[in-house]
Order: structure tokens, then sequence, then C-alpha cells
């Protein structure tokens, strides 16, 4: 599973962060319960942090469940806490032969007490490898981060730990969930929808995004192909002007 020979590995991305949207309407389009989706979405990421890891990319995003979530029927937030949990415990110690670093971002304090054993378990049990670091976005919503970052660094001021001319892009970049991490050079987001949802905000201000229609269970490593194809074209300029090109 080497990388494809028309993709430039110079140009690879270094970190991917993925929207897996699509499971509910992949499941309904084969007259399949919700959950199937959901069952199937988590062997895709499986599948797809291994491409990854092979292709030399060197961090995965993935947004599991949005701070928004918790507004779905009961029967499938529960389903998909006991997934996640279920994902950790079978898969861990193939990750973490495969020297696969495992991070949550996310208020983890109101996941169930089992599932956040799990998370704590898994990070510290892979927090020095270096194949590739996978992040899973649980609980996760920019807003609530940002918010929270805000609050954090009020109390540093209020406390006069720091005063109000220190607060800049460095110290509040310190108090995401994210912090110590470089920011998404792509995003993917599956099932045809064109929006963030809430999702890593602050650290996609300079993100390339790419959106396809395939929903996420049946994103294979063609469509990961595809995506980097996409994003291998793209002219990162950050704001500045190209210099021109001497004859
Ligand atoms: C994404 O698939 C998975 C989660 C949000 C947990 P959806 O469940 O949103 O699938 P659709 O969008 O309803 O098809
Ligand atoms: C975004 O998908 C959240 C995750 C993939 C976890 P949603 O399906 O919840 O997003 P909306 O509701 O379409 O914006
Ligand atoms: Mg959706």
């Amino acid at each position: 599973m080497n990388l494809p020979p028309d993709l430039d590995p110079q140009k690879i991305p270094q970190h991917i962060a993925v929207i897996m949207d699509g499971n509910g309407r992949w499941a309904t389009s084969q007259g399949l319960p919700r959950i199937a989706g959901h069952r199937q979405g988590a062997r895709t990421l499986k599948e797809l942090l291994r491409c990854c890891k092979n292709w030399g990319i060197k961090a995965l995003t993935a947004y599991a469940f949005s701070t928004e979530n918790w507004q779905r029927p009961l029967e499938e937030v529960d389903f998909l806490m006991l997934l996640f949990e279920r994902l950790l415990r079978r898969e861990l110690a193939q990750m973490h032969q495969e020297g696969v670093k495992i991070s949550c971002i996310g208020d983890l304090s109101a996941l169930p007490q089992s599932l956040q054993t799990e998370i704590e378990h898994s990070m510290a049990e892979t927090v020095n490898n270096q194949a590739i670091h996978f992040t899973l976005a649980v609980n996760y919503g920019s807003r609530n981060e940002i918010t929270r970052a805000c609050r954090q660094i009020a109390e540093l001021v209020e406390q006069g730990q720091i005063n109000a001319a220190q607060v800049n892009e460095t110290l509040v970049e310190k108090h995401l969930y994210t912090a110590d991490t470089l920011a998404p050079d792509l995003l993917i987001r599956t099932s045809g929808e064109m929006r963030l949802s809430n999702f890593l905000l602050w650290q996609m201000a300079y993100t390339e995004m790419y959106f396809t229609d395939i929903f996420w269970p049946d994103f294979d490593r063609e469509a990961l192909y595809q995506a980097l194809l996409s994003y291998q074209k793209r002219d990162r300029r950050f704001g500045k002007v190209k210099p021109l090109l001497s004859a």
C-alpha cells in the first residue's frame, strides 16, 4: 500500500481533518437502520487511518460526535458512545503496535464514565508513539472550545498572572484542545454537505477544503487518493503574493 505514483510525496498534507458525514443516509440507502451506518463508518475510519499512515500523513483528526449531536434520539447517542468505547478497546492493541498515538479532543467530562476511562487508557498507552497522531473529536464544538479558552485566560488575568496586553494568538492556541498540534492542511467532508458544523473553526483558518458526495462508509482509499490529487493542485498562498519565477 505505497503512495500512488502520481502523488507527489513532497506535497502530502501533514495533517488531515475529516468530518465523517453521511452514515445515516448510507444506511437508509441500503435499507438498514442508521446505527448500521455508524458501525460501517467506524470500519471506514480504521482503514483510512491505516492508509494515511502508509502514505506518510503524520496526523488524522476525525469528527466523531459534535456538541450538537446530543440532540439526536437517545438510542442513537447511546449506540455511538458504545461504539467509540468498543472501537478503542478492540483496536487499541493493534493501533499501538502500528505506532498510532491516540488523542481525544472535546469536553470529555460529559461522556459516560466507562468511555472516559477507555480514552484515558488509550491515550496513556500510546503517548510515545510516532507513526501517526490520531485524534478523535468527541463531544467537540469549536464555540465551546474557544469559550473555554477565553475563560481560562480571563482567570489568569483575574489572578494577576498575566495582564490583558499579553493575550495573543499563541496564548489562545495554548488553551485550545489542540495545543501543541499543527493546524490541518486539508479538511475532507463527505456526503455533499458544505459546512463546518462547528469543527476546528480557529484551527482551519488556512486549511484547504475538499467536499465529496460520497457517504462516509464508502470513503475508501480511492476516495482519499482523489482528495489528495485535488489538494496537490492547490496553491496555498497564506495571504501572500506568489513570487515571480525568474526567466
Ligand atoms: C455522521 O453521519 C456521523 C455522526 C454525526 C456521528 P450522520 O449520522 O450525520 O449521517 P447523516 O448525515 O444523517 O446521513
Ligand atoms: C457533523 O455532522 C458532526 C460529525 C460528523 C460528528 P452532522 O451530521 O452532525 O452535521 P450537520 O447537522 O449536518 O451540520
Ligand atoms: Mg450528518
